[in-house]
């Protein structure tokens, strides 16, 4: 029989979340999120921008997780997509956002509306249903930062092309990971 897992004390810094992740607190980290402060000077070195899209910005990841960072220009937005089945939260930063949510209807194909919530600064949300799509957009006057947590990594998903009607697979990428540049842009 394995040990029994220690409880988890306070997260309290970027460090921490990233510990605690490494060590399976999956459910803990969630929990925490809510509460957390993530300060400028942990982010620093994971921020990067380009003026025609938002940028991603790999913290840390193994076979269990990804944490990223996503640096939005104002305006800008995700299209609409799925998360792979994988669970995620998303932590608001800096800024705010609005989160557009769907579920495709695959006889007709067609992706239906079924919510819009907004999202501020130090806030959280979730997406745990595999037939939920979303779309993210920075509605904050300038620059908007927010945390992603992937429960598993998300190597591709499903996005929605609003011209034809169809879901097309897309390939992920970083443009930063773990502080380094990833791709130029
Ligand atoms: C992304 O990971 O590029 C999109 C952000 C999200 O849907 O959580």
């Amino acid at each position: 029989m394995g040990a029994e897992k220690q409880s988890l004390e306070l997260i309290s810094s970027l460090n921490e979340l990233i510990s605690a992740l490494e060590s399976g607190y999956y459910q803990e980290a969630l929990n925490q999120s809510y509460d957390l402060n993530v300060s400028e000077s942990e982010i620093a070195n994971y921020t990067s921008w380009n003026k025609s899209r938002y940028t991603r910005n790999c913290i840390a990841r193994n076979r269990d997780f990804e944490l990223i960072l996503l640096c939005w220009e104002e305006g800008q937005k995700t299209a609409i997509h799925s998360h792979n089945q994988q669970e995620c939260w998303v932590k608001v930063i800096q800024g705010n956002f609005a989160e557009y949510l769907y579920e495709y209807d695959d006889v007709n194909n067609r992706m239906n509306p079924t919510n819009e919530v907004y999202v501020a600064q130090n806030e959280v949300t979730t997406i745990e249903d595999s037939n939920t799509y979303h779309s993210l957009e920075n509605t904050y006057k300038g620059r908007s930062i927010s945390l992603h947590l992937y429960m598993k990594p998300i190597v591709k998903c499903n996005v929605y092309n609003q011209a034809t009607n169809q879901l097309e697979c897309k390939y992920l990428t970083y443009d930063t990971f773990e502080g380094e540049v990833f791709i130029k842009s």
